[in-house]
C-alpha cells in the first residue's frame, strides 16, 4: 500500500492519526508503518463487547464434584488412558501472556520456583506431563502458544533444558496472533513513530492462532481430536488427566472443565453456571452480589470456579468458532507515542483487545463441569506476594511433596 491509498484506508476507519509523523520518518521507516498499517487487523475494533452484564437467566450447573470421580475414577481413568494410548488427545500450554502483575522480566514459565535448587514454572509443568505420559505408555503433542515478545526466550529456555527431557519433535511452538491497542476512544497508538501498537489478543485467540500458524496440518495427520488447554501459572497444573478425559466423553460433553470450590464469595475467580440453560463462565466483576452470596444447605450455590484448564473436541471447536469471539476492553498502561514523544504511563491510559478462552464455552454449548481438589491442582501465580502468589504457590508445592 503506499501512502496515498494508506491514508484513504485509514480515513475510512477513523484512524488517520496514524500517520501524523510521516514526514518525519526516514524513506525506510516508512515502508515500515506503510506495511505496518496494512497488516493490522482493524476490524476487531468492530467486534468490541462493551458490555460487562449477562443478561439472561442465571442457574447453577451440576457438577461431577470430588466425591462422584472417587467412586468413579477406574471407569474415568480407563476410558481416558485408552484415549491417549490411541494419541487422540494433545496438550496446548497458553504461554502468550505478559504476566505483568507478577512484575518479572522473562516469560512466566521462566520464573524460578526453586529455593534451594533450579525449578521453573516449565519444569514443573513439563514433569507432570512426563507422569501422565508414562501412565499411558505413550507421548503426547504439546503445543506451546508464546507471544511475539517472549517466542525467542522460550524456545531458547526449552532448548537450553533439553526440552526437559521429553521428545522434542513433539512440542511445537506457535506465536500468539496480535490485536492493536487503542485509546479509550477507540484510536489506535503507535508505540513508535512508524510502529503500530499490537499486543497479544488475549487466551481466546489460542486456538485460531494455532491453526493460522500452520499447525492444524500436524493435528489432522496425528488423528488429535481433543484438545486440553490450560495456563502457564499454575504451578500444580494436571494436563491430559486420564479422569478427565473419560469423564468429559462417557457425560457426552463438547468441552470439560476443570473446576475448584471457591474458598469464600468473594474469592475473585470466574464461576461456572449456566446462562439460560446453557453453560457460561461469570467473571467474579460480572456476578450479583445476590448470587454471589447464595448458599444452600450452608454451601455456596454458584461455587464452581474455573482453573483455566479445559478440554475441548476440536470437531465442534472447528464448527463453532472460526473467529466469533468478541474482543473485550481491558485497560491498561500502554505505552504509546503522544505529542511526538514515546510515552510510558503509569495508570491506564487505553485498551488492550483481548478474547477470553471462556467465551468458548458458551460457544460449544455443553460444558462438563469437573470439579478437582484445590490443594492438589489450583496454585496459581500471577502475583509476587500475597494471594495467588509466588509465595503462597511454593507452600502448596511443598504440600505436595515437592522439595523445591
Ligand atoms: P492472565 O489472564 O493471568 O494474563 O493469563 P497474563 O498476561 O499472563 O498476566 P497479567 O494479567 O498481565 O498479570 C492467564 C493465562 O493465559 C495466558 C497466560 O500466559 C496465562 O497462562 N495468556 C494470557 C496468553 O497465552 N495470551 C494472552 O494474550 C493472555
Amino acid at each position: 500500500m503506499n501512502y496515498e491509498r494508506s491514508k484513504l484506508y485509514l480515513k475510512e476507519r477513523g484512524q488517520e492519526h496514524l500517520l501524523n509523523y510521516y514526514n518525519e520518518l526516514t524513506e525506510e521507516e516508512q515502508a515500515v508503518l506503510l506495511k505496518d498499517i496494512e497488516d493490522t487487523n482493524f476490524s476487531v475494533l468492530k467486534r468490541l463487547d462493551k458490555s460487562t452484564k449477562k443478561t439472561g437467566k442465571i442457574s447453577p450447573v451440576s457438577a461431577v464434584t470430588v466425591q462422584d470421580i472417587q467412586r468413579r475414577r477406574l471407569q474415568f481413568e480407563s476410558v481416558g488412558l485408552n484415549f491417549l494410548r490411541e494419541g487422540k488427545v494433545a496438550a496446548v500450554l497458553l504461554a502468550g501472556g505478559q504476566g505483568s502483575r507478577l512484575g518479572y522480566e522473562g516469560p512466566k514459565g521462566t520464573f524460578d520456583m526453586g529455593v534451594t535448587r533450579k525449578l521453573s514454572i516449565f519444569e514443573l509443568q513439563m514433569n507432570n506431563l512426563i507422569s501422565v505420559a508414562e501412565k499411558a505408555g505413550r507421548h503426547i503433542h504439546l503445543f506451546v502458544m508464546t507471544s511475539v515478545q517472549n517466542n525467542d526466550e522460550t524456545v531458547k529456555f526449552f532448548e537450553e533444558n533439553n526440552y526437559f527431557g521429553y521428545p522434542h519433535d513433539l512440542i511445537h511452538f506457535f506465536i500468539q496472533d496480535v490485536a492493536p491497542t487503542c485509546d479509550f476512544d477507540g484510536k489506535v497508538f503507535l508505540d513508535k513513530k512508524n510502529r503500530v501498537s499490537l499486543a497479544p489478543n488475549g487466551n481466546g485467540g489460542w486456538y485460531s492462532s494455532l491453526v493460522n500458524s500452520g499447525l492444524a496440518r500436524v493435528m489432522e495427520r496425528e488423528n488429535i481430536e481433543w484438545l486440553n488447554v490450560y495456563g502457564v501459572d499454575n504451578v500444580l497444573q494436571k494436563m491430559c488427566d486420564p479422569a478427565f478425559i473419560g469423564a468429559t466423553v462417557l457425560k457426552q460433553c463438547r468441552c470439560g472443565a476443570k473446576v475448584v470450590s471457591k474458598i469464600s464469595a468473594e474469592e475473585k475467580v470466574g464461576v461456572i453456571c449456566c446462562e439460560d440453560g446453557k453453560p457460561t463462565v461469570l467473571e467474579y466483576f460480572e456476578m450479583p452480589e445476590r448470587l454471589k452470596t447464595k448458599t444452600r444447605k450452608g454451601e455456596l450455590v454458584y461455587r464452581f470456579g474455573v482453573t483455566l484448564n479445559y478440554l475441548f473436541n476440536v470437531n465442534d471447536l472447528n464448527l463453532t468458532l472460526s473467529g466469533r469471539l468478541p474482543y473485550h476492553l481491558a485497560e491498561k498502561a500502554i505505552p504509546h507515542v503522544e505529542n511526538g514523544e514515546r510515552i510510558i504511563p503509569q495508570q491506564p491510559c487505553g485498551y488492550k483487545l483481548e478474547t477470553l478462552v471462556v467465551d468458548m464455552i458458551k460457544l460449544m454449548g455443553s460444558c462438563l463441569a469437573y470439579e478437582v481438589e484445590r490443594d492438589k491442582e489450583f496454585a496459581p501465580v500471577k502475583n509476587l506476594t500475597g494471594v495467588d502468589s509466588v509465595e503462597t504457590a511454593r507452600e502448596l508445592l511443598i504440600k505436595n511433596g515437592i522439595k523445591l
